[in-house]
């Protein structure tokens, strides 16, 4: 596997790759991340994975110095699931000196995250943009686990008219339910069981979707009962999964997400009804 420092370098490999397929990640990889590696890899000539710690997704009083960092753990895994190369700038790479430009993603980047982390989606979006102009891949793989971050690219993706295929993929979790995330690592014994409460609830979200309702309200009060001590919900919403606005009548379709605290780690996790992920675009 090429390990790839600058732009330039990836320009090099990506000249002499076909069909490229690109998953963005902050490292701290785990068993979501290399389903998306292997994704890649089934479906494209060439993995190219990166890893990067995007400061300009980050507000001051968030995680960016004390995110995991494990570089060689992860550069191990995504050798192991066949990746062809790497790339794993500095932030002056990403963010040359004088940098300004800044990609706003529109309206389905405003509720929910967007409402609770002012500046988080510009981050994410200009951070994704230069990746897609540094690699050009032909597909890019995201994780239905940040499904608003999925939307944003598919839109962004689509309105800039880059060439690239926007894919969702499922989310991987750990037996018990919890969602694979590099923030799990924040958790400790109790809050790990505590934290089981998110995805109970949208389970028994998608149950009762299941046993045929579909008024919202009564899908988001189904995740509020699960809800309790340690895990303090920030917001659970039931929205339409293609522009991310929140239902007031019964719909065909819905996702379910939520946004909690178990401690000081903040979490989120989705469930999607009507519909499969892999049918956005
Ligand atoms: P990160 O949190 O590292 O996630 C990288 C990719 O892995 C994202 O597409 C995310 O949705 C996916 N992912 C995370 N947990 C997953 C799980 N349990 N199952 C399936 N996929 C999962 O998301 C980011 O990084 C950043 O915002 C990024 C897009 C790289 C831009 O900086």
């Amino acid at each position: 596997m090429r390990v790839l420092r600058s732009a330039i370098d990836v320009r090099a490999w990506r000249a002499h790759a076909r069909r490229v397929g690109l998953v963005p990640t902050m490292g701290a990889l785990h068993a979501g991340h290399a389903s998306l590696v292997d994704r890649a890899v089934a479906e494209c000539d060439a993995a190219l994975a990166s890893i990067f710690v995007n400061p300009a997704q980050f507000a001051p009083h968030e995680d960016f110095a004390s995110y995991p960092r494990r570089e060689a753990d992860d550069l191990a895994l995504l050798e192991a699931h066949g990746c062809a190369a790497a790339f794993v700038p500095a932030v002056e790479e990403m963010y040359p000196p004088g940098d300004a430009t800044r990609v706003h993603p529109g309206p389905v980047a405003e509720p929910l995250e967007g409402a609770a982390r002012p500046g988080h989606f510009v981050g994410v979006a200009t951070v994704v943009t230069k990746l897609f102009a540094i690699a050009t891949p032909d597909v890019a793989f995201f994780g239905q686990k940040d499904f608003q971050q999925l939307r944003v690219l598919q839109t962004i993706a689509r309105d800039l008219r880059i060439g690239v295929r926007v894919v969702g993929c499922p989310t991987v979790r750990d037996p018990d339910g919890l969602a694979l995330s590099s923030r799990n690592a924040y958790l400790s014994a109790d809050e790990r069981t505590g934290a089981l409460a998110l995805s109970r609830g949208l389970f028994r979200a998608r149950d009762r979707w299941a046993a045929g309702e579909r008024d919202p309200e009564r899908l988001r009060a189904a995740v509020r009962a699960e809800i309790a001590p340690p895990a303090a919900l920030e917001y659970v919403s039931a929205a339409d999964p293609v522009t991310l606005r929140e239902l007031d009548a019964p719909s065909a379709r819905a996702v379910v997400s939520l946004a909690a605290r178990v401690g000081s780690t903040r979490l989120i996790d989705n469930v999607l009804l009507g519909m499969g992920v892999s049918e956005l675009t």
